[in-house]
């Protein structure tokens, strides 16, 4: 059986969970049915693509540190893949998932805050179009964008994103430090505290640790002009909690995921990485259940 030809950009968190699942056909013991091969890697660091193969059954030929390697660039390499998952940085998106796209080749992208940017969605979806492409956005750290969906494609009257993380997960946002939030004290009183409430289109650009989610939300639903953010320093939060609430035409769903870091990042969350497998697993079946 011919198999499926992947190639990986980004050998981190996520990175290496989908490598890892290709290359065995398998998660945790649990049989995959992917049929795909792994037909390059890419990523910045080369001590990450190196620490990965060393984990790989299949390591594949090419490895590539950056778009160019000793004399090849990404573009000849695109006729050996038939599909490339970008799971590395907004930048990346940019950089690798256009020439793919303008190569004819599907891909996947994970750091879907990217397409937060003024155009890049359109100019995306325009070259999927052009080249007859599929460009897969996996649900990531989120669940409930199959209900938005359906209920998209009849009248939304409001799309709500509630993100709870404890106090100490916002160490380090230049919004919090502007603004004097004393974390510790958030902390220590045992009061969640609102710190952002607004539209999606705002709160990519101030909590950027929170733009995928509510970019994915954005792009299913009714638009990052529309939709509406809430980010709370909540003390009685241990997991980082995405609360979503659609209300529509189609009546109300309400959505709340409690996350578990990932074992090696513990800014992504574990099921970001398990929705771009079960993404793998979409392509593959030809059962397709959930819209
Ligand atoms: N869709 C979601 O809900 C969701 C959830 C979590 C993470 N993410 C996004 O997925 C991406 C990967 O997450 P992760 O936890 O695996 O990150 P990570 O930091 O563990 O790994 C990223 C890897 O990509 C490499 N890299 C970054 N930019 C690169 C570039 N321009 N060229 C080549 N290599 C590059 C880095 O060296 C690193 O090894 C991030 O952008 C993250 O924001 C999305």
């Amino acid at each position: 059986m011919m198999l499926f030809r992947v190639g990986v950009i980004g050998c981190g968190a996520i990175g290496s969970e989908i490598c890892k699942a290709i290359d065995t056909d398998s998660f945790e013991g649990r049989t995959l049915g992917l049929n795909m091969r792994l037909s390059f890697l890419i990523d910045k660091h080369k001590e990450k693509i190196e620490n990965l193969c060393e984990q790989l059954k299949h390591p594949p030929a090419i490895k590539m540190c950056g778009s160019t390697a000793k004399d090849v660039r990404f573009d000849e390499i695109l006729h050996e893949v038939d599909l490339v998952i970008e799971c590395a940085s907004q930048s990346a998106v940019k950089e690798f998932v256009i020439p793919a796209l303008e190569a004819g080749k599907d891909v996947m992208i994970l750091s879907v805050g990217a397409l937060a940017e003024e155009g890049m969605l359109e100019r995306i979806e325009k070259i999927a179009r052009e080249h007859r492409c599929d460009v897969y956005i996996p649900s990531g750290a989120i669940a409930g964008l199959d209900g938005l969906k359906s209920a998209a494609v009849s009248e939304i009257y409001e799309v709500r994103l509630t993100t709870r993380k404890p106090p100490a997960g916002f160490e380090g946002n230049r919004f919090v430090k502007e603004k004097g939030i004393d974390l510790a004290a958030v902390q220590k009183e045992g009061k969640p505290l609102v710190l952002f409430e607004g539209v999606a289109a705002d709160a990519c650009r101030i909590f950027p640790e929170n733009v995928n989610v509510a970019a994915s939300l954005s792009i299913a639903g009714i638009g990052a002009r529309k939709t509406k953010v809430r980010v709370i320093a909540d003390p009685r939060v241990r997991e980082n909690t995405h609360e979503i609430e659609v209300r529509g035409a189609f009546g109300s769903l309400c959505v709340r995921v409690e996350n578990v870091p990932s074992p090696t990042n513990p800014k992504t969350s574990h099921l970001a990485a398990l929705s771009a497998i079960a993404t793998l697993k979409r392509i593959s079946h030809p059962l397709k259940v959930g819209t």
